[in-house]
Order: C-alpha cells, then structure tokens, then sequence
C-alpha cells in the first residue's frame, strides 16, 4: 500500500517509523514532513498540514491508497470528510467526531449530558457574565477557551484576580481570536496526570498502553506550559484497578455517549486524566494521538499499526489481537533555548549518530536539513526514545542518549519520570 501521513512533528515521526515497519507499507509518503522523517518517508515539505484541497490533491496525484491525518487543526477542518469524499481511506475522525477536542464546550456538554466523571463547568459567551461568576468562586480555578489555541488555552488560575484577567484576554482582548469568544470556568482538579490514548472505531474503544507527559517547561514542573518536555509509559499510577475503572466509568460511557450523539468517533481518542481522590476524571479529550506521549507509547506497540488504522476505519477493531512488548519507554525532548518563549533556529545538530548507537531512537519534531546537516527548525527539536525492561532502565538509557546531543542554547527537562521512579 501506497499510505500519506499528514503531519510533520516529532508525533508523526513516530508514526511514520511504526508504519514504515509494516510489511502492508510498500511507500510512503508524509506532508509536509521534516528532516528526521525524510528518514522513513519521501517527504512533501510544501503541502501543509492546514490546507485539505492540498492534501486531497496530493492524496489524488500520488494515487495513495491510505491517509493518516494526524494533527488536530485538519481533523476539525474536516480533513479525513474531505479525503473519504474524493474516495481516499483515511484514518482519524471526521468533522463532527474531531469536535470532541475542538470544542471544549461541546465535549464538556457531553460529559455532562451523560455522567462521565469530570470537572464542574459553566459556559460563557459573554465576559460580564463570567465576572459575575468569578466573583462568586474560590481560587484556583480553571479559565479555558473554548476552541483549538495550540494548546494555550487553558489558564490555572490562582488567584481571582488572575482568572479575571484571563477571562478579559480572551473575551475581549481577542486572544485567540474566535477560539476564545466563549470560555468554560471549572472547578480546579487535583491528582496526578495520565493520558489514556484509546485506539476507537466508533463500536469498540482499545487502550493503548497508559503514558504521563511533562508538561512545564523546567524541572518540578516548574515555568509555563509547553507542548510537551517528555513522556514515558506504561505509567506505573495506571494500575489495573484505575484502569478498570477508567473503562467502565469513563471509556465505555465516552463511546455510548458519542453513540447516542450520532457521533461515530474513527481514529485514536486521546483521554487526559487526572487521578483525584475521588477517582479518575477526564481532564480534556483529544481527536488524535498525543505529542510526546506518542513517541513512547508507540515504540512499545508489538503489532502492525497499519492493520490497526485499517481495521479502525472498517469498524473491525473488536476482532484485532493488540500487542504490546512487556517494557517501558521514556523520552526526552531536546528544545531550542527560550522555548515555549522565543527561540533561536538554524543551530547545527552534532551527536544524532552517537545517541542512536546507543541504541535510542531519535524522533525529530523540528529540524531542517542545509548543506548536509542537521539544524533546529522550531521549539521543540527531537524526542529521544529508549526502551528498557523497567522505566528506570528506559529513562536512564534515554538520557544517556540524549546527552551525546549537541546544539547552542538547548535545553532538557533533567527529571522525566522521576517522581514515579
Ligand atoms: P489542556 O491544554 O486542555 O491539555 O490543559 C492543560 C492542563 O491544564 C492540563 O494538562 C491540566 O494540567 C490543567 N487543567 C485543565 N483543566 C483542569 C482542571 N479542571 N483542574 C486542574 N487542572 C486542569
Ligand atoms: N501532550 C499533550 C497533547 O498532545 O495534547
């Protein structure tokens, strides 16, 4: 098969170096890519993952047989509607189903509607409103725009005066355009974090094995928020009576739920948890595999992820055997110095060859190839992935690797995984 993967982090790197394993997988092909994809795929750096005519006739010129998309901003365009129309298999959710991650509100609804453990929420569409409200809740409290904001969206706040100023920002400073015209306020939850990426196909949901990103920036999970500093799996705070209860008091619910919406949810659905004392609740969903909670939970996967996509858009997940190797993953991410703030490009990469002979696989989430070598192209620059038999082993190898890596002003989270160490 001839497969497209939209795309071009260090995500998609994982995905594509899954896929390119897959004996199903004669070609393939990823847009726009990046330097460390260009590895496994023929790239296509000038087709952007936001502009679906383009990837349609990509798809077509190409005569593709199969489309990963993988982001979440084509998704909510309707990427994989689009693709489906022009007669192109595509793997992830449509439009409508995507809408459980780019709306807040719509997947809070839901929730709501249906009794799946979560966070108390009001909705607003107006700012007068919302500081009434404020003025009547305790801090902290959560402020959150209501659609995709690149993951900016949500702001802890602790104080009121802080929730206030958000809520001003987004509602009538504009922030994030029309993303932050409507805002949630919810009730602050506490527990720890963990991501449940459930592979679904709109009759069967399948967990994937139970990851824990690091969000902050600095160790402690100190400084702003970030796209993601570093993730591992399986988390050892998954264990199997959370995990049962997470498939029959929030899983199951969560596909009855879209079911009895007329939602037939086809892709990976992304469950951000937070384990409270009252039991799991669902932090956030998302449409799609996460970054960088990807590049350890897939290095783990024992079987063909091609079947798997296949089998998840044929609605034939329930008859798949998934397997996963009995190790853990950690990796680390390697970001430009000032990252989630400004940051610098166009710093040569030096060490790739030495932490791969360590036997770590490098994932590049923003990289360029010029004259031959490697050079920074974004915040977040590669995802270093080690496997081990215990998380210990895995987060001791990632680093070993990782610290053979060399570029002006980079900069690692030290402590990955050490908390639960
Ligand atoms: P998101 O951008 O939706 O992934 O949210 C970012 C982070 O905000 C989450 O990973 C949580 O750490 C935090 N968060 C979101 N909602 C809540 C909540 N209701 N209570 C506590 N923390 C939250
Ligand atoms: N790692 C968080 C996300 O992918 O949304």
């Amino acid at each position: 098969m001839k497969v497209l993967v939209i795309g071009g982090g260090g995500r998609e790197h994982a995905v594509c170096k899954k896929l390119s394993e897959s004996p199903l997988v004669t070609e393939l092909l990823c847009a726009p890519g990046n330097a460390g994809i260009a590895q496994v795929a023929r790239c296509v750096p000038d087709v952007k993952a936001t502009d679906v005519p383009a990837i349609v006739a990509l798809a077509k010129a190409e005569q593709v047989d199969f489309v990963c998309v993988t982001p979440d901003d084509p998704l909510a365009l309707g990427c994989v509607d689009a693709l489906e129309e022009a007669g192109i298999a595509a793997f992830g959710p449509n439009a409508q189903a995507a809408q459980m991650e780019a709306s807040k509100i719509f997947s809070k609804n839901l929730m709501h509607k249906y009794g799946i453990p979560t966070a108390k929420s009001e909705v607003f569409t107006d700012a007068d409103a919302a500081l009434a409200y404020l003025a009547t809740q305790q801090a902290p409290i959560v402020v959150k725009a209501d659609g995709l904001a690149l993951g900016k969206g949500v702001v802890v706040a602790q104080t009121i005066e802080e929730a206030r100023q958000v809520v001003e920002e987004m509602m009538r400073g504009g922030k994030f355009g029309k993303s932050g015209a409507r805002v949630l306020i919810e009730e602050c939850m506490f527990g720890r974090e963990v991501t449940v990426l459930c592979f679904c196909d709109g009759k069967t949901i399948v967990p994937m094995r139970a990851s824990q990103d690091h969000k902050r920036v600095f160790d402690g999970d100190k400084g702003p928020n970030t796209g993601g500093m570093g993730a591992f799996a399986p988390s050892p705070l998954y264990t199997e009576e959370i995990a049962k209860r997470t498939e029959q008091e929030i899983l199951l619910p969560t596909l009855r739920a879209m079911n009895a919406e007329g939602i037939t949810f086809k892709g990976v659905l992304y469950v951000g948890l937070m384990l409270t004392a009252q039991g799991p609740k669902v932090v956030e969903y998302n449409a799609r595999f996460g970054d960088p909670e990807t590049q350890a939970v897939l290095p783990l996967l024992e079987s063909d992820l091609m079947e798997i996509m296949m089998a998840v858009r044929e609605q034939r997940l329930s008859g798949m055997d998934i397997r996963w190797k009995e190790q853990a993953a950690a990796c680390i991410v390697l970001a430009s110095g000032g990252y989630p703030g400004k940051y610098e490009s166009g710093k040569v990469i030096s060490g790739l060859e030495d932490a791969q002979a360590m036997g770590a696989t490098v994932y590049h989430a923003g990289t360029k190839l010029v004259d031959g070598a490697y050079v920074t192209a974004g915040g977040r620059v590669l995802g270093v992935t080690a496997l081990g038999n215990t998380l210990a082993d895995a987060v001791h190898g990632a680093y070993a690797a990782a610290e053979k890596i060399h570029f002006e002003g980079a900069h690692m989270r030290r402590d990955i995984g050490s908390r639960d160490l």
